[in-house]
């Protein structure tokens, strides 16, 4: 317990270190673990070139572990680390135990990430938990020991502080249905499950939830046909104002461990009510366009869930078994947004059997029975580079084919999406055809086996369970965490 104390002590001194040297960025990246370069050679476990044009972030390789780092991570699942050993005057052992701080224990993290990668010291315990989690059976992980090793380090030690400023209904619950779903049921999972992972003691905490929604912003501060988002910023400003004036935590390392997370097309623009914020934070955004400031390194791309009624379609949640036919090739059916589909529908609507590309469904025909008879969902972006076409085709099993630009894939840090989608250049969308149709049938097959191996990853459960969406979406910001040292 007075360990406990003179730990307090250390943390006002680093608040007025930070204080100090704020303006020089405190923020140092540690960059053991990601890249956003596509072409970056992971040695040893993946391949060096993607088929995918796409900016992704990926594991990097990883820099040799000192005997520093390999002495750290024994006995690295104890909260306490046995820091001392001396002797009292009468010869005996007198041990001081002392309670890791939150940059020692990400660096505990760190390192054996590392060791697991190097397949050092693979223990017993990580033995059995990739078996568990069946995480080697198929090429659908860029990394999968480092992947079960981090996954398994924030089991055992991540915390998330949820800031209790701000009132309902911006703060504190975001829409559970609908397209953008994701947002209410992540919050409402933060604020009333996930126990493992949250704290009610900030000091304890490895990263800071602001927990307001961009959605509700929309629909209780915009005046419909304004186009003017200021008041959207202006109630990010001044929740950033609040909560960085009544804790000490935001000025500590300005900004850059706590997180926000929007699904609206307009979360990336409501973001920058703060710059601090924009700049620093981890926004964990659907709308992932690296040309609209989206960072890899530091963002976190949020998949985009249509939950019609609230629900998953049952439909969609009992795909028709591996070998049952797929009489379509392909299959799309939206309206004419954005940049990419009038390419899409100009090219190929009503033109061929084969592509049954639409912008109206016909009467009386159903949506999803087009996905499960498909063979491959084209997912072309919209308005906004996210689609829940995507996710939609995953549970439906149907192979998505990715016609987008500047879209950073959801968990494409830890998934290889080659492994179970198609990217298309939008410049080949009239060869897509023949594109489809030169698929060798093994890889087609392939691909479908990645399908079934990912669709966990992509679940929304009513109660979170482990490594489905949500929890992704946390290991996604737990990556991007203690991949930066913070004050
Ligand atoms: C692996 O780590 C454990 C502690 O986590 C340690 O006791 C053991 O000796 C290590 N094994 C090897 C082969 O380094
Ligand atoms: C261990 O404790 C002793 C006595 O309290 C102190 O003199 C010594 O510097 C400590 N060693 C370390 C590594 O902290
Ligand atoms: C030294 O430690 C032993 C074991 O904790 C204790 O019994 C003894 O009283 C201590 N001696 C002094 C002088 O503190
Ligand atoms: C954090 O910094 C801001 C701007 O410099 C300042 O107004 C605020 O009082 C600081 N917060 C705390 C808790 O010291
Ligand atoms: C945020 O980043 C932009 C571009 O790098 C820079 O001009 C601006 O000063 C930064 N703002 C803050 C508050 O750090
Ligand atoms: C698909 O496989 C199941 C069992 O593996 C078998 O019972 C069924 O007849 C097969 N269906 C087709 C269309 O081949
Ligand atoms: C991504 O951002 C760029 C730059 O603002 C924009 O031109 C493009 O339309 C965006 N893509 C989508 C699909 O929204």
């Amino acid at each position: 317990m007075e360990e406990e104390s003179s730990e307090m002590e250390i943390d006002s001194r680093i608040f007025a270190l930070s204080a100090l040297a704020s303006l020089l960025t405190v923020i140092s990246l540690v960059l053991v673990f990601m890249v956003s370069d596509p072409n970056y050679s992971i040695t040893g476990f993946a391949d060096s070139k993607s088929e995918f044009s796409l900016p992704t972030v990926e594991l990097q390789r990883i820099i040799p572990s000192t005997p520093d780092h390999i002495k750290a991570i024994s006995g690295g699942s104890k909260v306490l680390l046995h820091t001392n050993r001396s002797r009292n005057s009468t010869g005996a052992v007198i041990r001081k135990w002392k309670r890791l701080s939150r940059e020692e224990e990400l660096a505990r993290a760190r390192a054996s990430i590392r060791m697991a990668v190097l397949g050092r010291n693979v223990s017993a315990e990580t033995a059995r938990f990739e078996k568990e989690s069946d995480l080697s059976a198929v090429q659908v992980y860029r990394n999968p020991r480092a992947f079960s090793r981090s996954y398994d380090e924030m089991e055992k030690r991540f915390k998330v502080y949820v800031y209790m400023e701000g009132d309902i209904p911006i703060v504190h619950r975001g829409p559970c249905k609908d397209i953008y779903a994701i947002e209410g049921r992540f919050i409402s999972e933060m604020e009333h499950g996930f126990r493992r992972f949250r704290t009610s003691d900030p000091r304890r905490a490895h990263v800071f939830f602001m927990p307001f929604s961009a959605t509700w912003m929309v629909r209780y501060l915009y005046t419909p046909l304004s186009y003017n988002h200021s008041p959207l910023r202006q109630f990010v400003s001044d929740y950033v104002r609040v909560i960085s004036t009544k804790y000490p935590f935001w000025n500590r390392t300005q900004g850059a461990d706590h997180f926000m997370l929007a699904c609206h097309d307009w979360g990336p623009s409501a973001s920058r009510g703060s710059s601090l914020l924009y700049n620093n934070s981890i926004r964990v955004l659907c709308n992932a366009n690296t040309s609209e400031g989206f960072k890899p390194q530091k963002d976190v791309s949020l998949p985009e869930i249509a939950l019609y009624g609230g629900n998953i379609s049952p439909k969609l949640l009992h795909p028709p078994p591996p070998n049952a036919s797929r009489p379509r090739l392909s299959f799309f059916a939206g309206g004419l947004h954005g940049p990419i589909r009038p390419l899409l529908l100009q090219q190929w609507k009503g033109r061929d059997p084969d592509m049954q590309v639409y912008e109206y469904l016909p009467k009386d025909s159903d949506y999803y029975t087009y996905m499960l008879n498909s063979k491959y969902c084209l997912c072309p972006s919209g308005y906004e580079v996210a689609s829940p076409r995507i996710v939609e085709a995953i549970y439906a099993e149907c192979v998505p084919v990715i016609l987008s630009e500047h879209y950073v894939l959801p968990f494409s840090d830890v998934l290889q999406w080659e492994a179970f989608s198609i990217q298309v250049e939008t410049s080949e969308i009239p060869r897509l055809k023949e594109i489809l149709m030169a698929v060798p049938e093994e890889k087609y097959r392939r691909l479908q086996e990645g399908l079934r191996a990912v669709r966990k990853h992509f679940m929304l459960n009513q109660h979170a369970q482990r490594f489905d969406v949500l929890h992704m979406i946390l290991h996604s910001i737990w990556l991007r965490r203690i991949n930066r040292r913070l004050p």
